[in-house]
C-alpha cells in the first residue's frame, strides 16, 4: 500500500518539475553569475533579509508569472550561508488573503526565540476598502510561513492610502517599526514610528521624519538603525525634483543622520538627505545587523519603469551586491562590498602595474578589478563591448566622478575628492556594474547590456600603479 502511494507522489512530482521546467525557458545572455537574481520571472524590492538559524535569508517582490511586470506581488524566497551561493526556495508567501489580494508587499523579518517574525504589508486595490495594511507571519523552519490568523496588525485608517514597508527591529524589550507614508493627500512622504512589547498591538510614536515639500510625494521602503554612535534613517523617496547632477533617477534612495532618544522616541536630523548611490539603478536598500555587528545591506538592482532587454528573458530585476556601512566623521555613509566576496575569486586575469590603453578581457562578461593610480590626476577606465560602454572618469579639476553608460540619460556624475592615491573597486556581472570610489565614499550601480564580449581598458593618460583583475566564480544558477 505505501508503495503505491510512494508511486503515486513520484509521479505528481515528476509532473510538477516538468511543469516547471516550461515555465523557466530562460536566455542567461544577461543573467548575473554572483548577483542573486530570480529564478525565473520579476524580482524587485528585498524584503525579510535576516539570519536564522546560521543562514541568509533574503526574501523579495516576486511576481512568478512573467517577468514583463511586477503584477500580484507575492515573496520569492533564497537562502545562503555566505551571501553568494544562494539556494532559491519556494515562494514564501502568496497573494491569498482577502487583506492582501492585490500583492504581498514588501516588509521585514525578526527572529524572536528561534522563530522567524515577517511584518509585510498587505495591498488591496479595491475601491471602499482600505487599501495598505500590516500583517504578521511565523515560521519556525525557515521553509513555511504562516499568516496570523487576526491579521492585519495595524489597520491605520486614517494614514490611508499610502502605509507600507514595515521594516521591524528590537531594542531592550520593544519591538519598534518604521512605515513609509504620504500625507497631505498624497503630496508629502513622512516615515511613521510604531512600537510594540508582542508584534501585534502596535503603538504610534512621534513621527520620525517627513517631507518639506522638496523631498517627494511618498516615503518607499524606510529603514532605521544605529551606525557608528549616530542613528541613519534611509529611505526611498518618490517625486524627488532633479537639481544638476542630483536625483536623476526615475525615484532616489539616501539618507539622513541624526540623533535617536529611545525615551521621548524623538528624531533629531544633523544632516540633510544625501543620495546613497549614484548610479542608474539603485532602489529599495533593506539592512541586517549581522553576528559580527556588520551593518549590511543590499537594494534591488533596478529602477522603476526601466525597460531592459532581460524582461524578454524570462526574468527580470536582481539584488546589488550585499555592503557593508560605516558613518564618517563628517557623517556620511561608506560603503564597501561584504569581504566574502574574496571567497568567490577565481584566479588573477592581470596584476602590476598598467599603462594607459592596457586592454584586459574579462572571461564570462564578470570581473572583479582593482585600480590604483596617482593622486591629482585625471583617469578613465572604459568598458568596451562592440558598439556597448561605460566609462568611468575622474576629472581632477573639478573634482568630479562619473559613470556614462551611453544612450539616453546616461551620464551619472557626482563630487568626488579622493583622499591620497585615486582608488576604484569595480564589478562587472554579464549585465550590471558596480563601482566603489576610493573607500565607498562614492558609489556608482548601473545596468548595461553588452552584445559582445566585455573589455576593460585604462583611458588616455590613465597609467594604474597597480590594477588587479580577477574571474569570479558562478554562485548563482537558474533551475
Ligand atoms: C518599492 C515598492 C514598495 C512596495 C513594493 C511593491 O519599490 O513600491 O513601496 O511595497 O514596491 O512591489
Amino acid at each position: 500500500m505505501n508503495k503505491i502511494f510512494a508511486f503515486f507522489v513520484q509521479l505528481l512530482l515528476v509532473d510538477f518539475s516538468l511543469c516547471k521546467c516550461s515555465t523557466t525557458n530562460l536566455n542567461e545572455r544577461f543573467y548575473p553569475y554572483f548577483h542573486l537574481a530570480p529564478p525565473f520571472g520579476w524580482m524587485n524590492d528585498p524584503n525579510g533579509f535576516c539570519i536564522f538559524k546560521n543562514e541568509f535569508h533574503l526574501f523579495y517582490q516576486y511576481n512568478p508569472l512573467t517577468s514583463q511586470e511586477p503584477g500580484i506581488a507575492h515573496w520569492g524566497h533564497a537562502k545562503s550561508s555566505d551571501l553568494f551561493h544562494w539556494e532559491h526556495l519556494d515562494i514564501a508567501m502568496y497573494p491569498d488573503k482577502d487583506y492582501d489580494n492585490t500583492g504581498v508587499f514588501s516588509g521585514s523579518a525578526i527572529i524572536v526565540k528561534d522563530t522567524m517574525k515577517l511584518l509585510y504589508t498587505g495591498n488591496v486595490n479595491k475601491q471602499g476598502e482600505i487599501r495598505q495594511r500590516q500583517a504578521l507571519v511565523s515560521s519556525s523552519d525557515g521553509l513555511k510561513f504562516v499568516k496570523y490568523s487576526e491579521n492585519p496588525v495595524i489597520m491605520a485608517n486614517e494614514y490611508q492610502p499610502n502605509i507600507r514597508d514595515p521594516k521591524v527591529w528590537q531594542h531592550g524589550d520593544t519591538f519598534y517599526m518604521v512605515l513609509g507614508n504620504s500625507f497631505k493627500n498624497d503630496t508629502l512622504g513622512r516615515v511613521l514610528l510604531f512600537s510594540s512589547k508582542d508584534l501585534i498591538s502596535w503603538k504610534e510614536a512621534p513621527i520620525l521624519g517627513e517631507s518639506d515639500g522638496f523631498f517627494g510625494y511618498m516615503w518607499e521602503c524606510p529603514d532605521f538603525f544605529e551606525l557608528d554612535g549616530k542613528f541613519v534613517l534611509l529611505f526611498s523617496p518618490q517625486g524627488v525634483t532633479p537639481q544638476g547632477d542630483q536625483y536623476k533617477n526615475l525615484y532616489q534612495t539616501g539618507y539622513i543622520i541624526g540623533d535617536f532618544d529611545y525615551n521621548s522616541q524623538v528624531f533629531t536630523p544633523l544632516t540633510e538627505f544625501k543620495e546613497l548611490d549614484h548610479g542608474h539603478d539603485f532602489y529599495a536598500t533593506q539592512s541586517i545587523l549581522d553576528h559580527q555587528n556588520r551593518r549590511i545591506f543590499v537594494a534591488w538592482f533596478s529602477m522603476w519603469e526601466q525597460v531592459y532587454p532581460e524582461r524578454n528573458d524570462g526574468w527580470s530585476g536582481q539584488m546589488t551586491i550585499p555592503r557593508v556601512l560605516h558613518l564618517t566623521s563628517t557623517y556620511e555613509l561608506i560603503q564597501k562590498p561584504v569581504s566574502e566576496i574574496s571567497s568567490i575569486r577565481n584566479g588573477l586575469l592581470y596584476s602590476g602595474t598598467a599603462s594607459a590603453g592596457t586592454r584586459i578581457k574579462l572571461t564570462d562578461n564578470i570581473g572583479e578589478i582593482e585600480i590604483t593610480a596617482p593622486e591629482h590626476k585625471d583617469f578613465n577606465v572604459i568598458f568596451e563591448a562592440g558598439n556597448t560602454t561605460v566609462t568611468i572618469k575622474y576629472d581632477n579639476k573639478n573634482g568630479k566622478i562619473s559613470l556614462d553608460r551611453g544612450g539616453n540619460d546616461g551620464v551619472r556624475r557626482t563630487d568626488w575628492k579622493p583622499l591620497g592615491k585615486l582608488k576604484m573597486h569595480i564589478f562587472v556581472d554579464r549585465s550590471s556594474i558596480e563601482v566603489f570610489c576610493g573607500d565607498g565614499e562614492v558609489t556608482f550601480s548601473s545596468r548595461f547590456f553588452p552584445y559582445a564580449e566585455v573589455n576593460v581598458k585604462l583611458g588616455e593618460n590613465s597609467n594604474a600603479e597597480n590594477m588587479l583583475v580577477y574571474h569570479l566564480k558562478r554562485t548563482i544558477f537558474t533551475p
